[in-house]
């Protein structure tokens, strides 16, 4: 195990991880000021939204407005979530930099959220992944539910192996492992990235904690001694999955600032623009997020 690293690289998702699990339909308009905010931010990646069934998720019904009408900067990675080709054609439509494909370790959870069984998931996503490189896009895979399933409790290592290797043959760049509701505690994670690192290079994995159980950090720490330097956040620790039940949002990208600037861990992001984002989505849902270093920045203003 080695030292804390010099820079990490967080991926924002709170546009569409954070957005898809609000009870609160927030406007198209609102969404897209939200992202403008982030995009100057210095985040240098953001999922802006999903193009999945409307029926499926209708918070980011709106998702191809959404795309159509943010103002990029030609700093930061645009990325949407693609279930198949039709998603993937309307993002291509939308404007994507980078596509994220998804589906689960776990044979339940990958039923209930995207209607499919494993097997019949891969050709699916092949097809996508296959397409979207010939359109020059970077392609991330998830893989959720990698530490447990809320329908099959825990899922092992070998299992999450089998799903990285289908999608990495197919074509994907890198892998982000979906600790989807928040259950995992650092052996765990020990447990997970001694297997996963044995086969890939640390460069080529993302963690993406959910904060259920409030294990999201320390899951961080234990990450970074295992050389990872990529995660997935969500502005004030919106959201969570709908097809997970009790699932809370992403660790906060707030929180994940103050402990890796704290630690002279360099981001490129200020923390300032992110808790202003924060505090602007506070007021669009009319509910505080849970955010702690934000409900104690907020106390200070
Ligand atoms: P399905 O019903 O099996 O789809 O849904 P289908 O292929 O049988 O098609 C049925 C109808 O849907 C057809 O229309 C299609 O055209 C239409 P009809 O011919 O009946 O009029 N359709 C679409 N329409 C718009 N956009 C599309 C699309 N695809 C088909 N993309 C599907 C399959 C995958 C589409 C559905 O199950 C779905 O949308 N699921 C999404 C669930 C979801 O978004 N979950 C949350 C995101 S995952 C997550 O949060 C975890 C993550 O954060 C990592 C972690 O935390 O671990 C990533
Ligand atoms: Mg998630």
């Amino acid at each position: 195990m080695g030292r804390w690293p010099n820079f990490v690289q967080l991926k924002e998702v709170g546009p569409r991880d954070g957005l898809q699990n609000e009870k609160r339909q927030v406007s198209t308009e609102d969404k897209v000021r939200f992202i403008n905010m982030l995009s100057d931010s210095g985040v240098k990646e953001i999922e802006y939204s999903s193009f999945v069934h409307p029926k499926w998720v209708p918070q980011l019904s709106d998702a191809y407005e959404v795309g159509k009408r943010i103002k990029r900067n030609p700093q930061v990675r645009y990325s949407a979530l693609v279930p198949n080709q039709k998603g993937l054609e309307l993002a291509l439509e939308a404007g994507i930099d980078a596509a994220s494909v998804f589906m689960s370790a776990s044979e339940t959870h990958n039923k209930k959220n995207i209607n499919k069984t494993i097997a019949d998931t891969f050709p699916v996503l092949r097809g996508v992944i296959s397409e979207a490189k010939n359109a020059n896009k970077h392609v991330t895979g998830y893989v959720s539910t990698v530490f447990d399933c809320p329908y099959e409790g825990n899922i092992s290592p070998s299992q999450v192996i089998y799903v990285c290797d289908t999608l990495l043959e197919a074509g994907v760049d890198d892998i982000s492992l979906g600790d989807t509701i928040g259950t995992a505690v650092p052996s765990q994670v020990e447990q997970l990235l001694e297997e996963i690192l044995k086969r890939y290079p640390k460069e080529k994995i993302i963690m993406h904690y959910h904060d259920t159980r409030g294990m999201a950090i320390a899951n961080i720490m234990t990450s970074m001694k295992y050389g990872i330097t990529r995660f997935d956040s969500s502005v004030g620790g919106l959201g969570g999955c709908p097809y997970a039940p009790g699932a809370a949002g992403n660790v906060a990208t707030n929180d994940v600032l103050y402990l890796m600037h704290g630690m002279g861990i360099k981001t490129g992001i200020q923390e300032r623009k992110i808790q202003q984002s924060a505090f602007y989505m506070q007021e669009k849902l009319g509910k505080a997020l849970p955010s702690k270093s934000l409900t104690y920045y907020a106390a200070q203003e």
